[in-house]
């Protein structure tokens, strides 16, 4: 499964690039605006450190002016994905962009058939929004779940990216399902190299191999 981080922040980019095991960038209006940045800049910084997709969304909502959004933000790098939102006027302009040969993450999508109509107006990614979801007592995986079965069936290539990630469990699970991608912010990412037996088992390996060194000086490989 891929992972992507889910900010527009430049300092968290850099952090999860530095791991080795960033796949790419998505953004959204929200997380733009609370930086404070002009978005083509931030996008031409983003595309500088990461070479994996970097979704970028528009901000029309009728197909004209968001196909010409679209082609603002595509010339900014090769990676640049663009991402419109799952209502009519969004699988219109999907449809337009892909047979042009840009890539496409339709976003805000809550049900399987937005995912299906997604995939048939040849979306490269489609991310279903499983925290918010929750938020509203709905199991949100079960989406994805259903999203996973509905492409398996008919072979679409869409690939399925789970977004609005909360907490590592909402990651293992879209890994089980089977997900292409799951897009989380930088504290998540960081949550999932943490596990305190982990911390413990590491303080008791040093604290012995420092106890054996201690009394014997003359080993070799004293911290
Ligand atoms: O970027 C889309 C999505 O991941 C937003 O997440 O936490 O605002 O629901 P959230």
């Amino acid at each position: 499964m891929d992972i992507y981080i889910d900010t527009a922040n430049l300092d968290e980019i850099k952090r999860a690039a530095d791991l080795g095991v960033l796949d790419g960038v998505t953004t959204n209006p929200s997380l733009v605006a609370r930086e404070g940045v002009d978005f083509h800049t931030r996008l031409e910084e983003i595309c500088q450190i990461v070479s994996g997709p970097v979704s970028a969304e528009v901000v029309s909502t009728e197909h004209d002016p968001m196909v010409a959004e679209a082609e603002t933000l595509t010339p900014i790098a090769a990676n640049i994905v663009v991402k419109l939102p799952c209502i009519e006027e969004g699988l219109r302009a999907c449809k337009t962009l892909s047979d042009r040969g840009t890539k496409i993450n339709m976003t805000l999508c809550f049900q399987p058939l937005q995912a299906l109509m997604a995939a048939k107006a040849g979306a490269f990614l489609i991310s279903p929004f499983i925290g918010r979801m929750d938020d509203v007592a709905f199991e949100g995986m079960e989406i994805v779940q259903q999203i996973r079965t509905i492409y398996d069936n008919y072979g679409f290539s869409t690939k399925i990216l789970v977004a609005s990630i909360r907490h590592p469990m909402h990651l293992s699970q879209a890994a089980l399902i089977g997900a292409d991608v799951a897009t989380a912010p930088f504290k998540v990412i960081q949550q999932v190299m943490k596990h305190p037996l982990t911390d413990v088992g590491l303080q008791k390996f040093l604290a012995d191999w420092d106890k054996a060194h201690a009394a014997m000086p003359q080993l070799a490989g004293s911290r």
